[in-house]
């Protein structure tokens, strides 16, 4: 077994020897609490990476876009293109185009269908014996089925949707050359199956344009021209990966601090307008995303190190949301925390265009949640599974127990 990473290879999706272990992965800020009091910028030469852990540290690297690249200089497959892996004058130009189609009003359009999602999804997992895994049951399927109905593709292709955007967002979970070789060519062959799904959609909505995301973008033009199919096809799949697997765990972390917590859901049941600042503080306290990565485009210091052109910087979100200097008792979770900066989004020309959807399916399903279950805990206690990734935080499966009111 070797300890190296093949050159080339996003660092981001390499294992961080220091959370390989179950209760790492479920509980990695001790960690990061170590990390920013003894190296909060520090070289990893297992994975040919910086880490940087302190929140202004990191916002400085998220605002500086043009010494830290989101485009990666070095060979090998592009994961995630699209908006999230180019730089200006690109990314604006894609950015503009999708912001447009995606509005403050589509989104605000897709309540009621939100809505209606969940009391179905709630009504199906109840029907069973007072215990079921929030993950399976509604968690994966309600942001699934919203990007689904907003780009327009048919319900039915779910379980393929689940399948592919799992494989995109995974991270190598074995620390050798050959498990990394394998997840790369896993994730390939499921880069080439979405792209021929999605050529076939984008091919039929030119000819008969409908009233969704995927309409609109095939119609959009820059600077008098259409975008190119490897365009669209990028978006798509950037939607798939970024809002499906984020938003479930957004849920399922925020439903883990409640079964923690019992006490916060008899109040938030009883103050629902306190819900929206505690999803807040739980987008802080338990981030779905830890960490993203950038690339030097030239020399720059930080935190007293040389970072040198071509480097490859992770930047440790779920570790500046807990910094002590930025957040007072950071280790805390303070439903109506006032202020709270937390960067569970992002910072900067990248911040997160899928924010006010993430937002808004919480601000939706949660209150339901809490109104149709009550006492909600561990169905059995030490079973939480953590998704076996430093990137993406949440738990594969959550067994939780219920009373009906
Ligand atoms: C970018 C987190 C939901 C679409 C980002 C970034 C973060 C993030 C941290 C910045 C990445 C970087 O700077 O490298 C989250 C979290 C979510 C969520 C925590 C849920 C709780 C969504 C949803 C969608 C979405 C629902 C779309 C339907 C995007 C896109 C970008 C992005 C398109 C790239 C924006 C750009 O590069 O300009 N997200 N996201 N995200 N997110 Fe999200």
């Amino acid at each position: 077994m070797s300890n190296h990473s093949p050159e080339g290879m996003p660092a981001i999706l390499v294992p961080v020897q220091e959370l390989e272990s179950r209760e790492a992965r479920l509980d990695p800020f001790p960690w990061f609490s170590t990390m920013r009091k003894a190296s909060p910028v520090r070289y990893d030469a297992t994975r040919h990476s910086w880490d940087v852990f302190c929140y202004d540290e990191v916002l400085a690297v998220l605002k500086d876009h043009d010494t830290f690249s989101s485009v990666r200089p070095k060979l090998g497959p592009r994961l995630l293109g699209s908006v999230i892996g180019e730089d200006p004058p690109k990314h604006q130009q894609l950015r503009n185009i999708v912001s447009r189609a995606f509005t403050p009003k589509t989104v605000a359009d897709l309540e009621p269908r939100i809505k209606a999602i969940i009391t179905d999804l709630i009504d199906q997992a109840i029907e069973e014996h007072g215990h079921f895994d929030f993950v399976a049951k509604i968690a994966v399927p309600l942001p699934v089925i919203v990007i689904a109905e907003l780009l327009g593709v048919p319900i039915d292709d779910r379980p393929l949707f689940k399948h592919w955007s799992d494989v995109i967002a995974k991270g190598a979970t074995e620390n050798s050359m050959s498990g990394l070789a394998t997840l790369m060519s896993e994730k390939t062959q499921a880069k080439e199956e979405l792209d021929s799904y999605f050529l076939h959609i984008l091919n039929e909505r030119r000819v008969d344009p409908k009233e969704d995301l995927i309409s609109h973008l095939v119609q959009a033009e820059v600077n008098g021209e259409h975008l190119r199919d490897e365009d669209l096809l990028e978006f798509c799949i950037l939607l798939l990966a970024a809002g499906n697997e984020t938003t479930t765990n957004l849920l399922t972390n925020t439903v883990r601090r409640y079964c923690e917590d019992p006490s916060l859901q008899v109040y938030l049941r009883e103050h629902l307008e306190a819900i929206d600042v505690a999803t807040e503080e739980s987008l802080r306290f338990y981030s779905p995303i830890q960490a993203t990565n950038r690339y030097a485009t030239k020399d720059v210091q930080l935190g007293g190190h040389i970072i040198h052109e071509g480097d490859q910087v992770v930047v440790w979100i779920g570790s500046a949301n807990r910094d002590e200097q930025q957040f007072v008792a950071a280790d805390t979770f303070v439903m109506d925390r006032h202020p709270n900066k937390h960067i569970a989004f992002g910072h900067g020309i990248h911040f997160c265009l899928g924010a006010p959807l993430a937002r808004l399916e919480a601000h939706v399903a949660l209150p339901a949640i809490l109104e149709r279950m009550y006492a909600m805990h561990f169905e059995m206690d030490g079973t939480l599974q953590p998704i076996p990734s430093s990137l993406v935080y949440g738990t594969s499966q959550m067994e939780i127990a219920y009373r009906l009111p």
